[in-house]
């Protein structure tokens, strides 16, 4: 037995862990995912302190260290970019802050073989009133080949695609979650030495809740199937699983974060203004979906898998119903009779 009895791991050491059984694998994955942890902690920093922006200073000013003050969602974009494009594991990135997608065009970057989709800060109205926000990414494997620059078909891959996808959550405490095919595992940011640790091994999301997650100010806005799927909701009993209760934070990561521990169901469907929706597909919907699958639960744009849903452009938008299998079969039901 080992006279170091360690019982916590760290994201760095859980990643290299999983390589052991996988002889061939060249660790590009840990690497990737390392970078994204340095990143979150950067942000972390800043997301933080982000109360006191009132007393050092707005976006667009100066600060004392006489850089420019950034917004925190551009802010989290650089530290994203930047981290992924100095590292050794990523060809190329697309950002809900950047129009376009960017290939790194350095013979390191060209041989690596992951591209990397991300929503830097999920959630940002809710930072000036100091409510949980969040990051989103996914991980594809590039299409094109190494030694190439990475193109458009590299992203616009369907989400059945993705190799890992995952999420912080800047709360109570800060958390990162990423699925690969073989499971979903949490770590919680222990802020004495900097790491996250191992905190939620193996994450099933339970096949039934007691939570619905809904914009409710949008109701009248909704179809048919999916006004009369929140009054079946409304209408639970204790008889029949109930009485359901309604939480809605209005950061996704926060929200889906919540469901996918305590099972729920979140929604964000297409209005008669908007029929696509709010969310994007690429770096909100399909992370989220690919994460929630594999840890046993579903997530459909009202009629097919959104991990089925073959992309056509970087910031498209999809309608969202995602979590417990049983409640999402019974949410297929209510938009079925329409
Ligand atoms: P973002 O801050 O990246 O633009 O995303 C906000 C999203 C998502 O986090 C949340 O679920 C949704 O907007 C809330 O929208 P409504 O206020 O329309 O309900
Ligand atoms: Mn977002
Ligand atoms: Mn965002």
């Amino acid at each position: 037995m080992s006279i170091v009895n360690r019982k916590v791991l760290t994201l760095d050491e859980f990643t290299i862990q999983q390589l052991r059984d996988f002889p061939h694998a060249t660790g590009e994955l840990s690497g990737l995912l390392r970078d994204i942890g340095l990143a979150a902690k950067r942000v972390n920093v800043e997301v933080n302190k982000a109360g006191l922006v009132d007393i050092l200073g707005d976006a667009n000013t100066v600060n004392v260290q006489g850089e420019d003050v950034k917004k925190l969602d551009v802010f989290a974009n650089n530290q994203f970019t930047g981290v992924l494009q100095h590292g050794i594991s990523c060809a190329g990135i697309a950002s809900e802050e950047l129009d376009e997608f960017v290939a790194f065009d350095d013979a390191v970057s060209k041989n690596s073989k992951y591209v990397c989709l991300f929503d830097p800060l999920d959630g940002s109205g809710n930072i000036d009133v100091n409510v949980s926000i969040g990051t989103i990414f996914s991980i594809y494997r590039r299409v094109t080949p190494l030694g190439t620059i990475a193109t458009e078909e590299d992203f616009l891959q369907p989400g059945s695609k993705q190799v890992a996808a995952g999420y912080i959550v800047y709360g109570s405490s800060t958390m990162l979650v990423y699925a690969t095919r073989r499971g979903v595992n949490g770590f919680t940011l222990d802020p004495s030495i900097g790491e996250f640790c191992l905190s939620h091994p193996d994450i099933k999301c339970p096949e039934w809740g007691k939570i619905y997650s809904v914009n409710h100010g949008n109701f009248f806005q909704y179809s048919k199937g999916v006004q009369l799927y929140i009054d079946a909701c409304q209408k639970r009993t204790k008889d029949n699983g109930g009485p359901y209760t309604q939480r809605y934070i209005g950061s996704m990561v926060a929200d889906v974060h919540r469901n996918l521990i305590k099972g729920g169901i979140f929604m964000y469907p297409g209005t008669f203004d908007k029929p696509k929706g709010k969310l994007r597909l690429l770096y909100e919907s399909n992370p989220f979906a690919f994460i929630v699958e594999v840890a046993g639960g579903r997530a459909t744009n009202g009629k097919e898998r959104i991990l089925d849903i073959i992309p056509t452009e970087l910031h498209q938008r999809t309608p969202l119903f995602i979590g417990s299998k049983g409640m999402m079969d019974e949410l297929d039901a209510s938009l079925a009779q329409y």
